[in-house]
């Protein structure tokens, strides 16, 4: 059975709508707590969406499963679903909290569908915007129904990447710009219609953080591989280093760059 991804879009900016938008800069103290650390935040928001999506995604396709970012705090072993053969529902339902809680417009919802360890449908939906991507495998990437791509090749002079705070600083030598959104969603639009050339993400690469984003970069015409040269699943939690690029020429540009840092780095 296959899912319609105008439904799924629908979906999407309802929930952003009624769960998401609302709570935007009218958050009350105690709807905004910490995870991990101090600060991983999550708010109502972030559990409200969750909730909402994983009831109308499951009910759009029987049969399906829902691995979520906030199921999963709660409960670990909710990524094991990842590697059966139901299809997967992999949710973030606020990306870029720490921006949404301290009201700075930079957040996301995205939703992947996986099938046998494979994205095959992605969306982002960036809500203040109000502007949508999808990608469906073998069939391009769309922003707001306009096919999109990667932006054109370029000297190391005129490459402008989104990196973490951490990394924004090995460029800097080689000539070579940095923007930090503080919310990966952002970042892989920006890297799949060219606003950005390339882009890096931090081991540990959680799936609500990389499936759609993945995918929506590979059909926008990007080439993406880990620091290892490895193609991106969504089941690689333990996967090193992520690098976005407009094609090969960049990635290696990239990762050598790169490399020698990871290699020293322990997070
Ligand atoms: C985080 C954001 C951030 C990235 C972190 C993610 P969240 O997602 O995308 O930019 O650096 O790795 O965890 O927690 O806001 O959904
Ligand atoms: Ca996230
Ligand atoms: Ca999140």
């Amino acid at each position: 059975m296959t899912v319609d991804p105008d439904s799924v879009a629908a979906i999407i900016r309802d929930v952003a709508r009624d769960e998401i938008l609302p709570r935007y800069n009218t958050l009350e103290a105690h709807e905004v707590r910490s995870k991990s650390h101090p600060g991983d935040l999550v708010t109502a928001a972030d559990e409200a969406a969750e909730a909402a999506l994983a009831t109308r995604l499951r009910a759009l396709l029987p049969g399906s499963v829902v691995v979520g970012e906030e199921g999963t705090a709660a409960d670990p072993r909710l990524l094991d679903r990842l590697k059966e053969d139901a299809p997967v529902w992999v949710l973030d339902p606020v990306d870029g909290t720490r921006n949404f809680a301290h009201g700075v417009p930079r957040f996301a919802v995205m939703v992947a569908l996986v099938r046998g360890g494979d994205t095959v449908c992605g969306w982002i939906l960036d809500p203040v915007a109000d502007v949508l991507y999808v990608a469906e495998q073998g069939a391009g990437s769309w922003r707001e129904g306009k096919r999109i791509r990667v932006s054109p090749a370029r000297g190391p002079e005129a490459l402008v990447g989104a990196t973490g705070y951490r990394h924004a600083k090995l460029f800097k030598p080689h000539g070579i710009r940095t923007r930090q959104s503080g919310s990966a969603a952002h970042d892989y639009m920006q890297a799949s219609d060219g606003r950005v050339d390339f882009a890096v993400f931090r081991r540990r690469l959680n799936p609500w953080d990389h499936a759609a984003g993945a995918l929506i970069h590979h059909e926008a015409g990007g080439f993406g591989r880990t620091v290892d040269g490895d193609s991106y699943r969504p089941g690689d939690r333990e996967g090193d280093h992520l690098i976005l690029a407009p094609d090969e020429d960049t990635w290696s540009r990239i990762r050598d760059i790169l490399l020698p840092h990871v290699r020293g780095e322990k997070g």
